[in-house]
């Protein structure tokens, strides 16, 4: 049987949802304090968030990278997934997002692991640089820049360190034709998943959550 790719079931959804029970009172506080603060209703799934911490646990991750901090939501499993001698270094252009994340990671007891960079992450990553290598890097910001922040991984990540992308379908554009002048988000895309899946720079695949996540190890 070649079953499809993704599961567009939600009775099968709500059996891991409710077994797994992905999102508790820390997680749901800060889902609805991001909402009633303003920000975009836009990070990552709950399941996707216990991707996240189960990677980081499985890798062994210390130090991780996360691009695009939003309101702290999968900063906290990150950091979850790492335990007490983790650190995470997350980057966020918009200071009340990064307001929002820094009440999130006290909220949820791993302030002291977190260090919020405010300001276009492509100049603050190198602020970091000197902390490297890296065991795992999380891309989740402005989706032009994938290729620039996969260039930054590739040369900040420890082998055997982990790569992550979420929305790697690009809401469902990838799934359509290649056209002469594509967007800037769909060019960057489309090369991040060309050195991803083919550069020998990594081991690689997609997980097909909703939003579809890339998913390398460094080899
Ligand atoms: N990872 C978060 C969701 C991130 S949403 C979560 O799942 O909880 C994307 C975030 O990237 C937004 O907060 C946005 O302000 C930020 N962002 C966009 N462009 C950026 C840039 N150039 N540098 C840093 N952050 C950026
Ligand atoms: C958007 C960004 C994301 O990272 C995401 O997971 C969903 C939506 C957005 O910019 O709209
Ligand atoms: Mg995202």
């Amino acid at each position: 049987m070649n079953k499809a790719f993704g599961c567009d079931e939600p009775k099968l959804e709500r059996f891991v949802s409710e077994l797994y029970a992905p999102e508790d009172e820390v997680l749901r506080e800060i889902r609805a304090r991001s909402v009633k603060e303003g920000l975009p209703d836009i990070q990552i799934a709950a399941l996707d968030a216990r991707h996240l911490e189960v990677l980081a646990a499985a890798c062994g991750a210390r130090k991780a990278v996360e691009i695009g901090t939003l309101g702290g939501y999968s900063g906290v499993a990150l950091l979850r997934g790492m335990g007490p001698a983790g650190i995470l270094h997350t980057f966020e252009i918009d200071p009340k997002h990064a307001k929002v994340a820094e009440d999130s990671f006290r909220r949820a007891g791993v302030a002291s692991q977190a260090r919020i960079h405010v300001g276009p992450a492509l100049g603050e990553l190198r602020s970091i640089e000197g902390e490297g290598p890296f065991d795992l890097c999380f891309i989740d910001a402005d989706k032009e820049s994938y290729a620039d922040y996969l260039d930054w991984a590739v040369r900040n990540l420890r082998r055997g360190g982990v790569i992550i992308g979420d929305n790697a379908f690009l809401f469902g554009e990838m799934g359509e034709p290649a056209g002469p002048r594509p967007n800037p988000a769909v060019k960057s895309m489309r090369a991040f998943h060309e050195r991803l899946a083919r550069g020998g720079e990594f081991k690689a695949t997609v997980i097909p959550t909703g939003e579809g996540l890339a998913v390398g190890v460094k080899i």
